[in-house]
């Protein structure tokens, strides 16, 4: 049996720099919080935990004077919230988050109404909105847009970083559609993450010679749920969050294994579940033996 991994697994870039950050502060100060989830990945969270992070879900629930930004952003609505109560923020958006924040505060600014492509509760989503002062929507359904009455005259489109560039790509064109029968202006701004593209190609390339994927992550990051949904088109793929979850029944006649990670998975994860699968197809040998 053989077992590829892709090239691009582990943490990506803003999520690497996020752990970072919040380490930095949590060793100069004690008992720090972060706002939400600061990655979708429990053995992160769990390791954040051990450092005296906890994550808090309201401005409210803040225990000191500092508070931590996940790598998803939030809104200038919610920082000045907390700023008004003295609280400091550390900020550890990822700048290609931050990219897309400023894409709809410059769109906003100029009169355009903007349409998100993503999912309307994902924290990312609800902050970029925010960046629009709440002159939009968020959505994956080209017709909530569509039946806006009137349809705005200026639309803004963008995406939520961690989205499918091919399905982004036909909400655009449908868009587009809607936005020419109406007279409607539109402007379109390419807003998807390079490591994700690159990640979702890879993981395409790999299912394609597979005839099984495991993609590694948890099971509430938006990115590692699109990673496993496009190697599932493609053949039988698994998410699997830890190396124990692998089953044995999913390795039977199977002669090519690819793994993919999402972005906010460790390497060490990634290569606990080669070595787990080495090791099973270890133990598997001998046992025909
Ligand atoms: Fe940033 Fe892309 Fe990672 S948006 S947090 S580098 S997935």
């Amino acid at each position: 049996m053989k077992i590829e991994k892709a090239r691009h697994t582990g943490f990506c870039f803003g999520v690497r720099r996020a752990i970072d950050l919040a380490e930095k502060a949590a060793a100069e100060r004690h008992g720090l919080d972060t706002l939400g989830a600061i990655v979708h990945n429990r053995q992160v969270l769990e390791h954040l935990a051990r450092l005296g992070i906890r994550a808090v879900n309201d401005i409210d629930d803040i225990r000191g004077k500092a508070v931590v930004i996940s790598s998803h952003g939030i809104s200038p609505q919610r920082a000045e919230a907390i700023r008004s109560r003295q609280i400091d923020i550390i900020d550890t958006t990822c700048p290609f988050v931050h990219r897309a924040q400023l894409a709809a505060r410059r769109l906003a600014k100029a009169g355009f109404f903007v349409a998100v492509y993503g999912e309307a509760e994902h924290p990312e989503v609800k902050g970029i909105l925010g960046w629009a002062q709440d002159k939009g929507i968020a959505t994956m359904d080209v017709q909530v847009v569509a039946s806006l009455d009137p349809l705005p005259r200026r639309i803004g489109l963008l995406s939520q970083t961690t989205q499918t560039p091919e399905q982004f790509a036909e909400f655009a064109k449908k868009l587009i559609d809607v936005a020419f029968t109406q007279n409607s202006e539109l402007h379109i701004i390419d807003t998807i993450c390079h490591d994700i593209r690159a990640r979702q190609a890879e993981a395409v390339k790999l299912a394609r010679k597979v005839d099984l994927m495991l993609v590694v992550g948890g099971r509430s990051s938006a990115n590692t749920n699109h990673l496993a949904q496009l190697c599932a088109r493609l053949t039988e793929t698994h998410l699997v969050e830890t190396a124990a979850e692998i089953q044995p029944s999913w390795l039977e006649g199977k002669r090519h294994i690819g793994i993919v990670s999402g972005a906010s998975t460790d390497e060490t994860t990634v290569n606990e579940v080669v070595a787990k699968l080495e090791e099973m197809n270890q133990s598997g040998a001998n046992l025909k033996r």
